[in-house]
């Protein structure tokens, strides 16, 4: 009997000696799946025109997070006298009456004097650069739409609806080869362990103890926002 009380004693000190050694777990973020709008069934409305290259929802972001990240073309480092944050200052690089001999354009080539952004960042697609001359060859305008179409939170994928979002708004900050703040959110793998540690949603939701993100533009639409949470929600899929 004493034997077996020894045991029992030994048993707990193990336990309590071994518990200090597993490293505490991160702490997900406790996601409050309540607040994610069911899928709304609303006919599409929207005013988004297919042909035409909108500042807001296409030119902005894709220039803010490959152009305006601290040290390159924000108000503050503003690298060699250009600032890149928002439509007046873009428009300075911009020649409406030679769209292909504007600056914000030819500075995305090889060929360019300096290329823009410069290695390690990667050079604009061929379908990033096009958006940007058709946007000019539009007339470069201030211009915007509104698309208040389904917003599915059920049938939610990453390719679908998590990389998009992030390619647009933050991969041009948060590269492979250039990851801001040490943080890349370029592929499926970098993406889940911020996903998991629960700073993916807590930036882009703007939560208390988290650096705001898109971090020199407005918030993420809510419609993005609940698609990613759902997704997170739902396991973080690679889907
Ligand atoms: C213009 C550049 C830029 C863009 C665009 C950008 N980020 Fe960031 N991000 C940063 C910088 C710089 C930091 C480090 C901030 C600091 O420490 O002050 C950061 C930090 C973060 C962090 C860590 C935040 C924390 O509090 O732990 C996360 C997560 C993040 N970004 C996600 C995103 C996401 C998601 C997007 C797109 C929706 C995005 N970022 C867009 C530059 C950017």
């Amino acid at each position: 009997m004493k034997n077996l009380w020894v045991l029992a004693v030994l048993i707990l000190v193990f336990s309590c000696l071994n518990d200090k050694n597993i490293p505490l777990p991160v702490k997900p973020i406790s996601i409050d799946t309540t607040t994610i709008p069911p899928v709304v069934t609303t006919p599409v409305v929207t005013n988004c025109s297919p042909d035409t290259v909108y500042f807001s929802q296409t030119i902005l972001p894709l220039i803010t997070s490959n152009c305006a990240m601290s040290g390159c073309h924000d108000v503050i480092s503003r690298k060699e006298g250009v600032i890149l944050t928002d439509y007046t200052n873009i428009m300075r690089e911009v020649k409406v009456s030679s769209p292909a001999s504007s600056d914000l354009y030819k500075c995305l080539f090889a060929n360019s004097e300096e290329r823009m952004p410069p290695a390690p960042a990667t050079e604009f697609s061929s379908a990033n650069k096009g958006l940007i001359l058709k946007w000019i060859q539009q007339g470069a305008k201030n211009n915007s739409c509104s698309n208040t179409a389904t917003c599915d939170t059920v049938n939610v994928s990453f390719s679908a609806s998590v990389s998009p979002v992030l390619k647009t708004y933050c991969v041009g900050c948060h590269s492979a080869a250039s990851p801001s703040a040490g943080i890349d959110l370029s592929t499926y793998t970098a993406v889940k362990v911020y996903a998991t540690n629960g700073r993916l949603m807590g930036s882009i939701t703007h939560a208390a103890g988290y650096k705001p993100m898109p971090s020199s533009i407005s918030k993420l639409g809510a419609c993005e926002i609940n698609q990613i949470k759902a997704w997170v929600t739902k396991g973080m899929l690679n889907n």
